[in-house]
């Protein structure tokens, strides 16, 4: 008969864990050139967040709803040792909530193209008429509006098969989710407030042509997160991982390189 033993094996998906927040109305599968290249540096997961992507519409939607859901996701694939989280616009505003509510789960922060303020006014009112436009007229029409500000001039010149790419995924988004992601933004809290709290190693992304959040925003997080790193992307505009792909992750791993030194060696 034969004795039932107990076999010995390594493995390497035990270590660093870096979680990519996608921003509105986009789906994990914008990270694709992030987990094609990262993932012999790190273990890397991008969630879709609840509304987008192959991710299930129920409500209820806030920032801290998709930050609690990042949390059951990671507990539920067993990881409970501090991660790295980058973050870009949308899922900036969940990375941000992330280290607040969540410190001890967090090694590191990586903010791109996104902001600390909260909607002014005018901008809780132009959420609200995206909201109503939407009802109205469906995903696309948002999506025709938002087009044109997403890429840099010199993206839309040397890639234009970019727009189409990400025209399809935004169109792909439910209405429903679309509709609790804008009032999810409308309502976020302020994250000003918690910036210089902020105790692990960050660095910060922007494009140089970012008309949907202006650089100043990122330059005031920077100022404010102690010791934050700041890397302004040439050539890019709302979409640093995708219009900047070799830049931004050369970035990214000489910053967890910096950070955490090179397990691989
Ligand atoms: C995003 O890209 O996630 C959104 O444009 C952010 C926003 O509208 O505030």
């Amino acid at each position: 008969m034969t004795k039932h033993f107990e076999m010995a094996y390594q493995d390497s998906a035990g270590g660093l864990t870096m979680l990519f927040i996608h921003g509105f109305p986009f789906s994990s599968s914008m990270w694709e050139m992030q987990l094609d290249d990262l993932h012999e540096l790190v273990r890397v997961i991008a969630p879709d967040l609840r509304g987008h992507g192959f991710s299930e519409v129920e409500p209820p939607y806030s920032i801290a709803q998709y930050a609690d859901d990042c949390i059951t996701l990671l507990n539920s694939l067993g990881i409970i040792d501090p991660v790295v989280i980058c973050g870009l616009s949308m899922g900036g505003y969940v990375a941000l909530d992330l280290v607040q509510r969540y410190p001890e789960r967090i090694a590191a922060l990586i903010l791109t193209a996104t902001r600390a303020a909260p909607d002014d006014k005018t901008g809780k009112a132009n959420r609200d008429k995206a909201i109503a436009s939407v009802q109205a007229n469906g995903v696309e029409a948002l999506v025709k509006a938002l087009m044109p500000k997403l890429f840099s001039p010199s993206t839309l010149e040397s890639a234009p098969e970019l727009a189409d790419i990400m025209q399809s995924m935004m169109v792909a988004t439910p209405t429903d989710g679309v509709i609790g992601a804008l009032k999810a933004m409308r309502d976020r809290a302020d994250a000003r407030l918690w910036l210089s709290s902020i105790a692990v190693p960050t660095m910060i992304i922007h494009g140089a042509d970012d008309q949907i959040v202006p650089i100043d925003e990122a330059q005031y997080m920077a100022e404010a997160i102690p010791d934050a790193e700041f890397v302004r992307l040439v050539d890019a505009g709302h979409l640093p991982p995708i219009e900047q792909p070799e830049e931004f992750n050369k970035a990214v791993a000489r910053f967890l390189i910096t950070t955490f030194g090179d397990e691989e060696e």
